[in-house]
């Protein structure tokens, strides 16, 4: 059987940054985020007896030689959790650049779970699926259930796991990520965690996230954007700080990320409601209600070094489609 799925990108408010287990790739800390709905990956998967090996296609782009394995590493969890013993075709196609920190991991895997067990026949439970997704990629655990999304770090497999915390429909905030540099990011993020436990400030990061979460659970609950906003920026610059503190340490930032975000600060000055963050790459994400886009998106347009602007709002998690790619 043939299966594809459409899978968003996630953008994290808490940030997951470095593993307690980097096989089963169980996290230091739980993280939250919110599903975006136009940075998405479509996959579709088919197991054949024609096919002597798994055959991984990207179209438009290229994948590196690791990443293939880890996609033959998760199709053989797929195999043997389903009893399938047979090679796959895998054709997948992101809706926007790879590897330049805007989380095509996260998308990429959680749509070949989703994918890869429904072309096996085998049904799962969404938290079952977030579990697979998970030891594919961390943060693709984040993108099979809707909306806004908590992944819970467990201590063990079974217990680190992805849930809605609310749909995509709660509430409608906006995404504006902002492509300032569209090259491969220098460190992966699976390379950069190895040092996390070399920066004198993780542990202070990690203790200080239960009652972070805690917090922006309060400010979803009361849709208390202020309140969002500033705790997101907090928890950027509280895993950047730790980044960049490593040994050897990791700057994802360039001259442009640094300028945004000073003039992030300048239109907040100016009473334009608006805070950023940024994952494991130079781009921008800017987070506004819906009454701020229009503008937001007029003044981007005036910075030289925007290349591009990819405008989100929150979506709905990981879900089969009926249009294949092959
Ligand atoms: O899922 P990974 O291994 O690509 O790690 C993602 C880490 C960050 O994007 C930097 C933060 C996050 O929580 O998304």
């Amino acid at each position: 059987m043939k299966a594809t799925v459409i899978a968003p990108a996630n953008i994290a408010f808490i940030k997951y940054w470095g593993k307690a287990d980097s096989v089963l790739r169980l996290p230091l800390n739980s993280s939250l985020s919110m599903n975006l709905s136009n940075a998405y990956t479509t996959t579709t998967v088919e197991f054949s007896s024609v096919l002597k090996k798994d055959s991984v296609r990207l179209i438009g782009g290229m994948f590196f030689p690791d990443e293939i394995n880890r996609i033959i590493v998760a199709l053989d969890r797929i195999r043997s959790y389903s009893g399938i013993r047979l090679f796959a075709r895998v054709v997948t196609k992101n809706s926007f650049p790879k590897g330049i920190g805007a989380a095509a991991s996260a998308s990429g895997f959680a749509a070949l779970t989703i994918a890869g067990f429904a072309a096996s026949g085998k049904k799962l439970t969404e938290k079952e699926l977030t579990i697979f997704a998970r030891m594919g990629s961390g943060s693709a655990c984040r993108s099979i259930p809707d909306g806004f999304v908590v992944w819970e770090k467990g201590n063990s497999s079974d217990t680190s796991y992805a849930y809605s915390l609310y749909s995509h429909t709660y509430w409608d905030l906006y995404d504006i990520l902002v492509i300032v540099d569209t090259g491969m990011k220098k460190v992966s993020t699976s390379e950069g965690q190895k040092g996390v436990k070399t920066s004198p400030f993780w542990q202070e990061r990690v203790q200080k996230i239960p009652d972070k979460i805690k917090k922006m659970k309060t400010a979803l609950r009361e849709k208390n954007y202020p309140m969002l906003g500033a705790m997101i920026e907090d928890d950027c610059l509280s895993m950047h700080r730790v980044m960049q503190t490593q040994t050897p340490p990791i700057f994802y930032w360039n001259n442009a990320t640094k300028k945004l975000m000073e003039m992030v600060r300048c239109w907040r000055n100016e009473g334009i409601p608006v805070y950023f963050t940024i994952d494991a790459g130079p781009n921008v994400h800017l987070i506004c209600e819906k009454s701020t886009v229009e503008l937001l998106k007029k003044k981007l347009r005036e910075i030289e070094e925007v290349k591009n602007i990819i405008v989100n709002t929150s979506a709905p998690g990981a879900h089969l489609v009926d249009k294949h790619l092959f």
